[in-house]
């Protein structure tokens, strides 16, 4: 657990994530293409493409922002369904998929009711990683898959200290002068969230993703996490 006091914890971390996101919706989509250098938009269709789900599933993109998980779902022939807390994020959305507010931790879904799951760059910013990951095991039915992306860190030592300067400084200047200052001094801290890979691949594997896989993107800056739903909960 991270010790910063920067980094808040429990339902205090949910109410500041939540606002925050409002707070910055308007000019996320800009501030995201421009950090990324819009390697964003790749790692997503990577993660689509990797689902490897028929045509016409249904997918919830959970955490889903401003939508751009569900045009790529969409692209691939697949029903999406965005979901995300951040009325912001939501009203600032440019998608045709249907979209909800709703909390990923209590999903307004019925059991093993779909095919699959998606999250972009979220899981550091759930207040409780062990209790979505059953959230997601419950609602993905037997065989459904999962693809979840979020920052990682390069093992070449050269990269992780590029990374980690650019991140934790090149990031929040390019956010401050577009959008949030503060907001984007939380994000390169906001890292410090995420668990080990090993240990959110041990978490898959036990709420019955056995097959869960981690693939570094982009030298290991980002991760995708790929499983598909053998057992069910
Ligand atoms: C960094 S943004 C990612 C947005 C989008 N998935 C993407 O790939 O660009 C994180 C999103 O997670 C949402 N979020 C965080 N905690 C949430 C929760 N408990 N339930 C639903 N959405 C949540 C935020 O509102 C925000 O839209």
């Amino acid at each position: 657990m991270p010790q910063d006091e920067d980094l808040p914890q429990g339902e205090d971390k949910a109410i500041i994530v939540e606002r925050m996101f409002d707070q910055i919706a308007p000019r996320y989509d800009l501030v995201n293409r421009l950090m990324t250098f819009r390697m964003d938009v790749g790692w997503r269709r990577r993660t689509v493409r990797d689902l490897a789900l028929t045509p016409g599933s249904t997918v919830l993109d959970l955490a889903c922002g401003t939508g751009d998980f569900c045009n790529d779902l969409l692209r691939f022939e697949l029903n999406p369904i965005g979901m995300d807390f951040s009325a912001g994020m939501l009203a600032a959305a440019g998608t045709d998929a249907p979209l909800v507010r709703a909390d990923a931790l209590q999903l307004p879904v019925p059991s093993a009711h779909v095919d699959g799951v998606t999250c972009g760059f979220a899981l550091r910013n759930f207040k409780d990683l062990t209790a979505f990951f059953h959230e997601v095991s419950r609602v993905v039915r037997p065989g459904g898959r999962i693809g979840l992306l979020d920052v990682g860190q390069p093992s070449n030592p050269f990269l992780r200290w590029g990374h980690s300067v650019y991140f934790g400084t090149v990031v929040p200047k390019i956010g401050a002068l577009l959008s949030d200052p503060s907001a984007y001094r939380y994000l390169p801290k906001s890292v410090d969230y995420l668990p080990p890979s090993e240990e959110i691949l041990a978490e898959l594997q036990k709420v019955g993703f056995t097959d869960a896989i981690r693939v570094p993107l982009s030298g290991g800056i980002t991760q995708l996490f790929l499983g598909t739903q053998v057992t069910h909960n």
